[in-house]
């Protein structure tokens, strides 16, 4: 596999979080296509080093870091691992997501402890990888922030409430944070991206046949455009990734 001719993320950073496996790994290898160098984070290491190995083969360079997103400790690790190997980060996308104890409970059943986990890893996590690595953005005058949401964020699906309730937050983060950096030259979005065949979707939906789902490949696009800006470079914005074309190879 070589990196594409018309490389769209020459010269960017961009770290993604749960670049393990799923849609995070489809991102992380799709700006890595695209030229981009790599910061990918998750907590399990043998996996993300698979990816590490395939982002190389196309030709980035992809620094690995093995962190929990829901531990501000490791937050603050991950950022300053970044800001060492690279100046700064251009891209971010807050894609790790805890989706709470399974089969998922009516409200009337959360335990507390499980929605708390569930706002410090869909929620706290990404408001504090955001504010640690905007300083050099603002500096730049150029970044793109990618929150992945989810319709359980819109829809009060029956069982889907810290899950749901984590992604609509992190939804209206993403407009507040887009309303406070206007003009800054850093762009806040955040991205449904459907219904994929992964991990996450077989562990909360697991009667649904995998081969009906998009593959989180197909869903990529948008996150390649987002971190591109050009056409896409609003803020503020709740895109459907399904909405978005794969590029031509
Ligand atoms: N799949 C769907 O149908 C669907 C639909 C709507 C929205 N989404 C959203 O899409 C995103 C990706 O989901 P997916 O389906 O690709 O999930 P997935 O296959 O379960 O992958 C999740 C990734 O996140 C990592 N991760 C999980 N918890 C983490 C934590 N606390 N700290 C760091 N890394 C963590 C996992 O690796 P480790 O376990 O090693 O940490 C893995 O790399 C999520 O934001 C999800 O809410 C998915």
């Amino acid at each position: 596999m070589t990196r594409l001719p018309t490389a769209r993320l020459a010269g960017t950073t961009a770290l993604v979080t749960g670049a393990s496996q799923g849609l995070g790994r489809a991102v992380a290898l799709a700006y890595a296509r695209e030229g981009a160098d790599l910061v990918i984070v998750a907590r399990r290491p043998e996996p993300l080093e698979l990816v590490r190995a395939e982002a190389e083969e196309l030709g980035a360079r992809a620094v690995v870091v093995t962190a929990d997103v829901g531990d501000p400790d490791d937050v603050e690790r991950v950022a300053a691992a970044a800001l060492t190997a690279f100046d700064r980060v251009d891209v971010l996308v807050n894609n790790a997501s805890e989706l709470g104890p399974t089969p998922m409970p009516y409200l009337l059943d959360t335990d507390p402890d499980a929605l708390r986990r569930v706002l410090d890893v869909n929620l706290l996590g990404p408001f504090l990888l955001t504010r640690a690595l905007l300083g050099p953005m603002l500096a730049a005058g150029r970044g793109s922030v990618i929150n992945v949401s989810s319709d359980a964020g819109v829809v009060g699906y029956p069982g889907w409430g810290a899950y749901g309730v984590s992604k609509a937050a992190l939804d209206q983060m993403t407009r507040i944070w887009a309303s406070e950096l206007d003009g800054s030259g850093v762009r806040v979005n955040s991205v449904d991206p459907g219904d994929m065949a992964t991990a996450m979707h077989a562990a909360a939906l697991p009667d649904d046949d995998p081969s009906t789902l998009a593959r989180p490949e197909d869903r990529t696009e948008v996150f390649v455009r987002l971190a591109a800006g050009g056409d896409a470079d609003a803020s503020g914005g709740r895109l459907e990734a399904a909405e978005f074309a794969p590029a031509e190879a």
